[in-house]
């Protein structure tokens, strides 16, 4: 009963006692890095040799033989679809739970989001992008959220065998692999983010990994001001380009995370087993599973309600949990088509109409507008469903605490 007097939300004992453990992030290795940085003398990535060493063992990471550094998971998907060759009126195909660095360089070549719906494991699946694919689709931004792969095999196929590029969103998903297959390693892109709320941090930056050397090259050029700086030392800035340039200071930091990259993922891996394990049988909701042959990194995971048999609300539930002292919330925060931008089509408000609208409104007369028709299994999810927090440094006993807290709540709200 949703009323026991047992659940903490109605004066019952707490399931979750002592806080969350918390694992330190940066240390000696990142100071000895900086410190070799700061005596260069500068910290400038075309001159030092800190962002130089981080592409390489990111290239070492990914078995990709190309790496261009950035200055966020932003940029690195934008550099990804500069590598497809997106243009102006082009249409991108990504799934719509997702941050809005998935589909930021979308709008800023001018080209335009297209939703696709996600699985129940939150993916996109080929079936999904198929149905969005028209003759204006350039490119999809897979997005591997939450350290869970989506199913790349099926994608890259579909994809390949029409011309369409594909740039692997892995800002969540550091050491997520399908079938032994690093994520990332399939598309014509794979962008990671080190922004400080990911596996590694370097408070801000990203990486493009590549395994063509023309789009390397027209990759590096654009995120330096489209100085051809690294390949002919030329100091000229032949084309557009950004200034997404990596400094000295994050190539130190991420080369010492880079070092703890694989141990930070095979936590997380424990724990979210651990966790999958123990949320065996409950009552009234299921933890998502990943695609067979999938190894996930678990950034964080979700519960799927099921409202027929819970005796209360997604957000009652969230509630009694969040009582208990447990660590998730609603899931419905990865959600793009409730942002302005895409409910309302403005996409500079400061502009006047209809300027302020392109690239929604296309010069050949296309209108683009989003709600969740196209997207159901998308919609019920930021109904229903609710995001689990997992720390890589939670102890067994966090693992336990939280599984048994979900348990009696579960237990309490459930009705057959
Ligand atoms: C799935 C996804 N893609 C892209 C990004 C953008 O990364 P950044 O914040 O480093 O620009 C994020 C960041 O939250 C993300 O979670």
């Amino acid at each position: 009963m949703r009323n026991d007097s047992n659940l903490a939300i109605n004066g019952g004992p707490k399931t979750k006692t002592t806080p969350y453990g918390v694992a330190k992030r940066f240390g000696e290795s990142e100071l000895q890095q900086l410190r070799e940085a700061l005596e260069q003398n500068t910290l400038f990535y075309g001159m030092g040799t800190q962002v130089k060493q981080a592409c390489e063992k990111m290239k070492a990471y990914t078995g990709q033989p190309y790496v261009v550094p950035c200055s966020s998971g932003s940029a690195a998907v934008h550099l990804g679809l500069i590598a497809c060759g997106i243009g102006p009126g082009d249409e991108v195909i990504v799934t719509p739970n997702t941050d809005s660095g998935s589909v930021i360089g979308i709008i800023e070549e001018g080209a335009v989001p297209v939703f696709c719906d996600c699985a129940e494991n939150l993916q996109p699946t080929a079936a999904s992008v198929a149905a969005r694919i028209t003759s204006h689709t350039r490119a999809v931004v897979v997005v591997h959220l939450a350290g869970y792969p989506a199913p790349m095999d099926e994608i890259d196929a579909l994809c390949r065998a029409r011309g369409i590029g594909v740039v692997e969103d892995c800002a969540q998903s550091w050491g997520t692999r399908l079938n032994g297959r690093l994520v990332g390693t399939w598309g014509t892109a794979g962008a990671y983010s080190t922004n400080d709320f990911k596996h590694i941090s370097t408070g801000d930056g990203g990486f493009v990994a590549l395994a063509d050397e023309t789009l390397y090259r027209r990759v590096s050029n654009y995120s330096d001001k489209h100085y051809d700086r690294l390949f002919t030392g030329e100091q000229r800035q032949a084309h557009h380009g950004m200034n997404y340039r990596m400094s000295e200071l994050q190539g130190a930091v991420a080369l010492a995370q880079l070092d703890k990259v694989d141990a930070i993922t095979s936590r997380h891996h424990a724990i979210g087993l651990q966790l999958e394990e123990k949320l065996k049988g409950l009552r009234g909701a299921r933890m998502i599973s990943g695609l067979p042959g999938s190894y996930s990194s678990y950034w964080w995971s979700a519960l799927l309600t099921d409202p027929a048999h819970l005796d209360g609300t997604r957000d009652e539930l969230v509630k009694a949990l969040q009582a208990e002292g447990i660590n998730l919330s609603s899931y419905g925060g990865y959600d793009l088509i409730q942002r302005a931008l895409f409910r309302d089509r403005i996409v500079r408000p400061w502009l006047e109409e209809p300027r302020n609208r392109y690239p929604f409104v296309q010069p050949d007369g296309r209108k683009y507008t989003y709600d969740y028709t196209q997207t159901p299994n998308h919609k019920r999810l930021i109904e229903t469903a609710i995001t689990i927090s997992l720390g890589v440094g939670y102890t067994d006993q966090d693992v336990n605490e939280t599984a048994a807290g979900i348990h009696k709540v579960f237990n309490a709200f459930y009705r057959s």
